[in-house]
């Protein structure tokens, strides 16, 4: 493990490389105990770098270098440097072949960078810079190269050799070994660079593109888990005909691969061809997999086939621009997913997303512009600002420019830099390009960090029949950048009568004949503070305010409670009617915070009641209107948090509902077939979702009713949504007994689905019952968990880092153990490590004892000699007083 280093790099010290690679041939011996690499590269100097430095500074880590050459010629120690790893060489002419072997040592690589082990296979994780732990290399993005690879390995025990683009030859050679040879004929980065060895099975299929070529596709996996490749080929497909459909965009090679493992730091990786995914990515049955898991699969399947164009044929100029991938990426996937399931439930699920966590890493000590100024460690910057910020910055584009102008944009984009690693920057031009449109103002949202607030107010003026709406905009303060300037926000809106939604006339404005609804329309916000004057308004309207949530931004307007509840019952836009819920559903926990025996309003449970019975509405929308807001939600909102008293008051919201509504829930638990056979599809996943959030609001009674449903729907379900639905409700209940020998029974039942077991161990780390830490301490010395895989960390550690009131144990407790936890595994996983710190890092908005006591666990990891760079930075960012 390196040690830290407190280096900081910048955005503006972006200099072009000294070097280009032409070609890149590799070639690698797996040998039990070690592997060898041998790369030849044929470099020249780069004539778009400025010449001042004539040195070739090659980047490795943690290699063993068994010969260094250049054109043919091996170089002894004294003609080559390596420091800081750096292998430095002097005096190169102007073009050359560059050679080198190393020695990597794959089976004890535990930080799952650059090429590794997992249960037996071989495989290789290189974004973002795990290459350079497998030879010396100008390990950057903008360096593109063509790769032709060559593996070797006993035939017996890695039948299976896979690299990026074709495969040109295979031999069995002496020694019972087995030779593959792989060439890819697209220029491309080393991060995108994958070999994988193993004994594999694969699910088959082809696609024939728009253009008539066949595609052969394979999804390889272990062979006990081929039955649970289906749903990803699906998905594939579906994919690949979107991109086409939409996008205008074909698959540019013979054969797309995607291999499943084990241990993998996220959720799977773009490789050129070679898609590596995890396991929890990729499969799929009804009698192990979750709705949540089948939908992840499908959008995790097509946003890696969508990085083949926003991404690897258009990559990134350097890791600032990262979101320049990723934000394109999750837009597409998310427009893709809309597509396929419900729009609206997607978006609620997308926004919850943002609103909890994207929101409190704006507002805490790691705050960053979706294309950030400096990093320390760039596998701390895979955040949700890069990924789900930069997505709703595209998104906001696509309403500013309309879905015509947008794809016009997005064709000039690939048309003017595909094969070229690109900038943020050479986006926006595009769309500017495209569209005619000046987008000045917008590129504040990729320099300035922070979530920007919209205090709204209104005033009808009954003589002019005017209805005034005064926009004020802020920004608060986030490291390194004090003062922000405005932003320019897409406001999207409707204002609404008692006979419906009022035509919209701007004062002083041409009326537009082509716009036939003008009962809703989006407005460029785009100063501090500015009115919006609305003419021949009948009658005092309540605005529906941030359709669809149009823009990343808090939204504050003083609604009363009657016009929530009218919002949250009738407004014809899915998420304003979500976000009234909530709003209205946080006033009455708060009612309950503040007198524990307040009575829940009736406004809001009348509310709940008619959308219970409401004709037509589709149940999953049910689902989501009736649960109250999350407890990460309620929690992001507050400066001083106090995270018990949120919680109970919650639970007393989901009594009060319950009782006010017993029949109608139960008749919709009453009414599920249990025995329909299982399919992943939108409407079946509503009416899953409907019954078992009707269930578990109906457990939160504690009555032996529900606890009988629940133990008949554990041992009749068909599948694991509803199975685990009934079980968690369960667990969760004063059925304390029960619970536990249900958990046994499940245990038992699916020991030999490491999957299922991740989901029976995130069960139990997200129980409400006080004794949940020692549960999770005592699980983490049972059998089936292992502290070197990702996905059981994730599933023990960080469910219970989320399940917010018993992280925050008034004892302190949670925050000592997880900062033990942390320095065990940086040890061996720094990427890891960094990520599930976050947690402790937003201890300023604590309240006071609970602040000081989670300093403290902080304090002692920074204590610590020989952290990682990934802790060391996220640990002493928000250490630093200046944040
Ligand atoms: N590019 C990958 C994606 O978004 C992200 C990724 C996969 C990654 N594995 C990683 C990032 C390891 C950093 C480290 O799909
Ligand atoms: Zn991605």
């Amino acid at each position: 493990m390196r040690d830290a280093q407190a280096q900081t790099i910048h955005r503006k010290d972006y200099r072009p490389s000294a070097y280009l690679i032409e070609h890149t041939e590799l070639s690698f011996d797996l040998q039990d105990g070690y592997t060898d690499v041998h790369s030849r590269l044929s470099m020249r100097r780069n004539p778009q770098a400025d010449g001042s430095d004539e040195v070739l500074v090659l980047d490795g880590i943690g290699l063993e270098t068994l010969r260094v050459a250049i054109d043919g010629e091996e170089l002894s120690e004294s003609q080559y440097r390596i420091a800081d790893e750096q292998l430095i060489i002097n005096g190169l002419p102007d073009a050359f072949s560059f050679e080198c072997i190393t020695r990597i040592d794959p089976d004890s690589n535990d930080a799952l960078e650059g090429l590794y082990r997992s249960s037996g296979m071989y495989c290789t994780q290189c974004e973002a810079e795990g290459f350079r732990r497998i030879t010396w290399y100008l390990d950057r993005p903008d360096v593109l190269s063509v790769f032709t690879v060559t593996i070797r390995a006993d035939a017996d025990r890695y039948p299976v050799l896979l690299s990026n683009g074709n495969r040109v030859s295979e031999v069995k050679e002496d020694n019972n070994r087995l030779c593959s040879v792989w060439h890819d004929p697209w220029p491309k980065p080393s991060y995108l660079f994958a070999l994988v060895a193993g004994d594999l099975q694969s699910l088959d299929d082809r696609f024939v593109t728009a253009s008539g070529k066949t595609v052969d596709l394979h999804i390889f996996v272990e062979p006990k888990d081929l039955d649970k490749c289906d749903h990803a080929m699906e998905s594939l497909k579906a994919s690949m005909a979107w991109d086409e459909e939409v996008y205008g965009r074909e698959y540019d090679l013979d054969v797309f691969n995607i291999v499943a493992v084990d241990d993998f730091n996220m959720g799977a990786m773009e490789n050129k061809s070679l898609n590596i995914f995890n396991t929890s990515c990729v499969l799929a049955k009804p009698e192990t997999t979750s709705d949540m898991g089948f939908q992840r699969v499908e959008a995790v399947v097509a946003h890696e086939y969508f990085h083949n164009w926003s991404g690897n044929r258009v990559t990134c100029q350097d890791w600032f621009q990262l979101s320049l991938k990723e934000g394109f990426t999750v837009f597409r996937d998310s427009q893709f997913s809309a597509d396929r399931g419900s729009a609206v439930v997607k978006r609620v699920e997308d926004v919850s997303l943002l609103r909890t966590v994207q929101f409190a890493e704006d507002a805490g000590p790691m705050a960053h512009p979706i294309r950030p100024d400096s990093y320390m460690e760039i596998s701390n910057f895979y955040t949700v600002t890069i990924y789900e910020k930069g997505a709703e910055v595209l998104r906001m584009l696509h309403t500013l420019l309309g879905p015509e102008a947008f794809r016009r944009g997005s064709d000039l984009y690939f048309e003017r830099h595909d094969g070229q690693a690109a900038t943020c920057e050479d986006f926006v031009k595009a769309m500017e390009d495209a569209s005619g449109l000046d987008l000045n103002q917008f590129r504040l949202w990729y320099s300035q960090a922070g979530t920007p607030e919209l205090r709204v107010s209104g005033r009808y003026d009954a003589e002019q029949s005017e209805y005034h709406l005064t926009v004020e905009q802020s920004c608060p303060s986030t490291p390194g950048q004090s003062e922000k300037q405005p932003f320019h926000i897409p406001l999207s809106l409707a204002l609404v009568g008692d006979a419906g939604q009022i035509a919209l006339r701007l004062k002083d404005e041409e009326p537009d004949a082509e716009q036939s609804d003008n009962t809703e329309r989006v407005l460029n916000v785009r100063q501090t503070s500015e009115t919006f004057v609305f003419t021949q308004v009948p009658e005092e309207p309540v605005p529906s305010l941030l359709r669809g949530f149009s823009a990343p931004v808090k939204l504050h307007f003083d609604y009363s409670r009657d016009q929530l509840a009218l919002l949250m019952r009738r407004d014809s836009d899915g998420f304003v009617r979500w976000d009234a819920a909530q709003q209205l559903a946080r006033q009455c926990i708060d009612d309950l915070r503040v007198s524990a025996d307040a009575s829940v309003d009736e406004r809001y449970l009348s509310a709940i009641g008619d959308i219970l019975q409401e004709p037509g509405l589709e149940p999953a929308m049910v689902a989501l209107l009736i649960t109250p807001p999350t407890e990460a939600w309620l929690g992001e909102q507050e400066s001083q948090l106090d995270a018990q008293s949120i919680h109970r008051a919650r639970e007393q919201l989901k009594l009060a509902i319950t009782g006010a509504h017993e029949d109608k829930l139960w008749a919709i638990v009453e009414s599920r077939d249990l025995t329909q056979p299982y399919e992943p599809s939108a409407a079946q996943i509503g009416l899953r979702s409907l019954a078992n959030t009707a269930l578990t609001l109906l457990m939160s009674q504690d009555g032996e009713r529900g606890r009988d449903a629940c133990e008949r729907q554990c041992a009749q379900a068909n599948n694991m949504t509803d199975r685990l639905a009934a079980l968690r409700a369960l667990v969760n209940s004063q059925f304390r007994e029960l619970a536990d020998e249900l958990l046994e029974q499940f245990y038992q039942q699916w020991q030999h689905e490491p999957l299922v077991v991740n989901e029976w161990f995130a069960l139990q780390a997200s129980c409400r019952h006080e004794d949940t830490l020692q549960r999770v301490q005592a699980l983490m010395a049972h059998p089936a968990f292992d502290r070197r895989n990702p996905n059981k960390l994730r599933a023990l550690v960080g469910a219970f880092c989320r399940n917010a009131h018993n992280f925050h144990r008034a004892d302190g407790a949670a925050y000592e153990w997880l900062a033990d936890v942390i320095i065990d595994l940086d040890g061996r996983n720094p990427q890891l490590a960094a990520r599930m710190l976050g947690p402790l890092c937003n201890w300023r908005r604590q309240s006071t004892e609970q602040s000081i006591a989670m300093r403290q666990s902080l304090q002692r990891i920074a204590d610590r000699n020989h952290l990682s760079r990934d802790v060391f930075e996220v640990v002493h960012k928000s250490l630093d007083e200046a944040s």
